[in-house]
């Protein structure tokens, strides 16, 4: 258990902030809103519901009290409008910045509305907390980042180039943030997440990710499909693991921890393989024609790497982050949601 983080939760509620976060109606932001509000802290919200949902914010809001739920103000509007974003930072502490339009295949599909939504709808937000002041801006990366550097596991300084639309979006904003700690002093740190997973992953559309994706085909008895021979690799990360990195990279007094990016998962890595076993045999208990269930295989995926491994040192060093959930924890402990929301 992270100490630093046991004592920051304690701090925040006894000492409330302000928090915007950005993309509150997806998947990494609802799991932030509900960690929040449960610390006690006033929250304004942000999304355009472009991929989020309602249903998560309804969800959220059956899991804290009436109190807290009353802390939470929701801004239905878009980063592209920069008004928008000027009136989501107003007298905010702390923005956690996570509205993005996600997904590789989707960028090379569309790659000006992956644009216009991550780097123009970044820039809008940077100018926007820095014209209002906010502590510290705290914004979501992507391991894709590292594009076709070789080395495993990934360090921060050590990038390639990048595969798709969507990661040289996401570099381009990392680029920005560091200009804007350069010319006007906003404290930014960037979160480099690996494959992230959990409660509220939208397991369905053609840019649904793996975990809710397979684990909604097993459930329906349907077809998994495997891009490539399967030994392609993740560092599966657990939403728990992500909502503390950001509490964290928010709130954190070391100067030179600021300013920077950092990887967040686990420094593990599971094949796909692995994966399709790890969610079968979680599943089999319950839906018995999983025994003799196998996926099937098909074409590598264009854009995709094949192994991604992260080396979180920086984050254990600079910022206290000590995830708290294997990919098997993080699997038991969303089971039961997959299993309710299979066809949500
Ligand atoms: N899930 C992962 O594994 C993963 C990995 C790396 C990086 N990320 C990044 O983390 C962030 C959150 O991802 P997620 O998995 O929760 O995705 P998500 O699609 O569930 O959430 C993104 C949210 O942003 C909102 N949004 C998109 N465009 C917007 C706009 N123009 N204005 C306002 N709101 C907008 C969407 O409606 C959605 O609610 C994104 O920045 C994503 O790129 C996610």
């Amino acid at each position: 258990m992270s100490s630093v983080y046991e004592q920051l939760k304690g701090n925040l509620r006894t000492n409330p902030k302000t928090w915007l976060v950005t993309g509150c109606a997806g998947f990494i932001g609802s799991n932030l809103l509900e960690q929040l509000l449960k610390l006690d802290q006033v929250v304004v919200g942000l999304d355009n519901f472009a991929t989020g949902k309602q249903r998560n914010l309804d969800e959220v809001q059956s899991l804290v009290s009436n109190e807290q739920w009353a802390q939470f103000r929701f801004i239905e509007g878009d980063i592209r409008d920069i008004a928008t974003c000027q009136q989501a930072c107003d007298r905010v502490d702390y923005v956690l910045h996570q509205a993005a339009l996600g997904s590789v295949p989707r960028s090379i599909a569309d790659p000006v509305a992956s644009t216009t939504s991550n780097v123009k709808g970044t820039l809008n937000m940077l100018v926007a907390a820095r014209d209002a002041k906010v502590k510290r801006f705290v914004y979501a990366s992507s391991s894709s980042v590292y594009g076709d550097h070789p080395a495993l596991p990934k360090v921060e300084e050590n990038i390639g180039r990048q595969l798709s639309p969507y990661a040289v979006t996401k570099y381009v904003c990392e680029l920005y943030a560091d200009q804007f700690a350069r010319h006007y002093g906003l404290e930014t740190i960037g979160l480099r997440y690996f494959n992230v997973f959990g409660p509220r992953q939208d397991p369905e559309g053609p840019y649904a990710a793996v975990i809710p994706k397979w684990v909604a085909a097993m459930i329906a008895g349907e077809q998994v499909f495997i891009n490539g021979t399967g030994e392609t690799s993740r560092d599966f990360c657990y939403v728990a693991n992500v909502v503390q990195m950001n509490l964290l990279a928010a709130t954190c007094v070391n100067p030179d921890a600021v300013n920077q990016v950092y990887n967040v998962a686990l420094n593990d890595r599971t094949s796909l393989n692995e994966l399709f076993e790890l969610l079968r045999s979680r599943l089999v208990g319950e839906f018995s024609y999983l025994r003799e269930y196998k996926p099937v295989y098909r074409d590598f995926r264009a854009g995709d790497v094949m192994h991604s491994q992260a080396d979180v040192g920086k984050a254990v060093r600079m910022i206290g982050y000590w995830p708290t959930h294997s990919i098997k924890d993080g699997l038991d402990e969303a089971l039961e949601w997959y299993k309710g929301n299979a066809n949500a």
